[in-house]
């Protein structure tokens, strides 16, 4: 299933790269968080939170904490983006397999970013709940978007770009998954990251 296959790609990527164990991992449009509970599974975060726009996606979230007891590591929010999310929350490390396409999959709200409005509200409204150090990993879709389609964007909300990995320069033909890794402007960024 395409979905899994997208969580078990970050874990031997961000092992790969050596990246230590994270206090708090959030995955931004989580869906059922495949990606997360991957995560915590393989002890790469000691604690959780996630969320997403979609009321059954969150609703599975939360089956999954409660059928697993994680209630104390695991935190579910039903948000439109960061909209509804406490601003008491930092977060270490920030992941996610968002929307790819502007111009197709229109209605889907599983694909479809129209005008990449909600990766730019991201990017706007994140900054307050990050950790100094903290590092965004997205996986995004070659035949969607280039890094270039993001880098005015992420610079304009006071990010920068530490890292591309498996990116094609160009809009390819075929879906071609690549990471992009981001921080704070000006941040210390942790050694895996650079
Ligand atoms: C490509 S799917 C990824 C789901 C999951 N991460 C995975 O890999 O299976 C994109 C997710 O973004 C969510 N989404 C779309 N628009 C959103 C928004 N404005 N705020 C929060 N989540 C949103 C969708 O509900 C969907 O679950």
């Amino acid at each position: 299933m395409e979905a899994i296959e997208f969580g078990q790609d970050f874990i031997p990527f961000l092992r790969s790269r050596g990246m230590p164990k994270q206090p708090r991992l959030f995955e931004w449009c989580a869906g059922p968080a495949f990606i997360g509970f991957s995560m915590l599974g393989h002890g790469l975060c000691e604690t959780l939170c996630l969320a997403d726009i979609n009321p059954a996606a969150v609703n599975r979230c939360k089956s999954t904490v409660t059928l697993n007891h994680l209630e104390d590591r695991v935190s579910v929010y039903e948000s439109n983006n960061l909209r509804s999310i406490p601003t008491s929350e930092r977060w270490n490390l920030v992941v996610s397999n968002p929307p790819h396409f502007i111009d197709q999959y229109e209605g889907d709200i599983r694909a479809h970013d129209p005008d990449w409005a909600i990766h730019r509200e991201f990017f706007n409204t994140i900054h307050p709940l990050l950790t100094d150090d903290a590092v965004i990993v997205l996986q995004e879709n070659n035949r969607g978007s280039t890094v270039e389609t993001f880098r005015e964007m992420i610079d304009a909300a006071g990010l920068e770009i530490v890292f591309t990995h498996g990116d094609h320069k160009k809009l390819t033909r075929e879906s071609v998954f690549y990471f992009i890794g981001i921080a704070k402007k000006g941040a210390a960024v942790p050694p895996w990251a650079r």
